[in-house]
């Protein structure tokens, strides 16, 4: 089959960016839209020319390492995929893709379709833990975690911190995914002790990173490779405000001791 690509490169942050057409005759209906691009890729090394930057780690939708804009969709138009998980059958033969890296101001570009998504792992620094010693892992059947509340805990955390939701975005918001990574711990018991803590210090970070607020618009949804549903997002914000009206976060007066001199303003 036939396939051309309209693929963005840029060779820096500092410079300009361009879309470049790419056409090989190599194009298979079973192979995936990396394996394409490894070998535009390949052509390109063999004429001395730059190869076209691009992360992938797993190619099976597990590391979250991969993402792009294909037709102006994060991760192209498979519902529940990841880009690696795209194969040119998804196309028409003769088709042109358009390939572009996700967009957001919070995920500066660094080459052609790689960008620093480090923005996400500080949100998950924040806050995106338990400090409670658990142990080793329990005998499964003495687990006395409700089902209902295991399984939107392990849908929550099934979360592959991809970004696509962002690209998605039409406010490059990060609700999403930082529903998703609150939810996983807030449904589990051993989640609870910093659970308002949590909620409080990863939606600042997410706000302090540049990222968009929610207006339900839904668009992230519909982008993400693991399906996780809108409901986090309610989760986070029930969480978020719950902590607020229980006054968490707030600074604590600070104790003078008597006769301390006033510091000069
Ligand atoms: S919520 Fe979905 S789209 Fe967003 S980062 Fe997680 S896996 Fe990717
Ligand atoms: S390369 Fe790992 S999810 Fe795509």
């Amino acid at each position: 089959m036939r396939i051309a690509l309209e693929v963005w490169r840029q060779r820096s942050p500092e410079e300009p960016g361009r879309f470049v057409r790419y056409e090989t005759a190599e194009a298979s209906p079973d192979m995936s839209l990396l394996e394409l691009l490894d070998v535009v890729n390949e052509g390109l090394v063999q004429n001395g020319e730059e190869p076209i930057a691009f992360d992938s780690d797993c190619r099976e939708g597990i590391c979250g390492t991969c993402g792009f804009m294909v037709n102006g969709l994060a991760h192209g138009p498979l519902q529940g995929a990841a880009a690696c998980q795209v194969y040119l059958r998804n196309f028409r033969d003769g088709e042109t893709l358009w390939i572009e890296p996700f967009r957001a101001k919070a995920f500066p570009l660094i080459k052609d379709l790689v960008i620093n998504r480090s923005a996400l792992d500080r949100i998950i620094a924040a806050g995106g833990y338990v400090t409670v010693n658990t142990g080793n892992a329990p005998e499964a059947n003495t687990s006395t975690i409700p089902k209902d509340l295991a399984e939107q805990a392990m849908d929550a955390a099934a979360c592959i911190a991809c970004g696509a939701c962002i690209a998605a975005c039409p406010n490059t918001s990060a609700a999403l995914f930082t529903g998703a990574k609150i939810t996983h711990l807030g449904k589990l018991p051993e989640g609870q002790p910093e659970r308002g803590r949590r909620a409080l210090r990863m939606v600042r970070a997410a706000a302090v990173e540049g990222f968009g607020h929610c207006t339900f618009a839904g668009e992230c949804e519909t982008a993400c490779p693991k399906s996780i549903p809108l409901q986090v997002i309610t989760q986070m914000n029930h969480d978020y405000l719950a902590a607020r009206l229980r006054g968490e976060g707030r600074a604590q007066p600070r104790h003078i001791e008597p006769g301390t001199p006033k510091r000069r303003r």
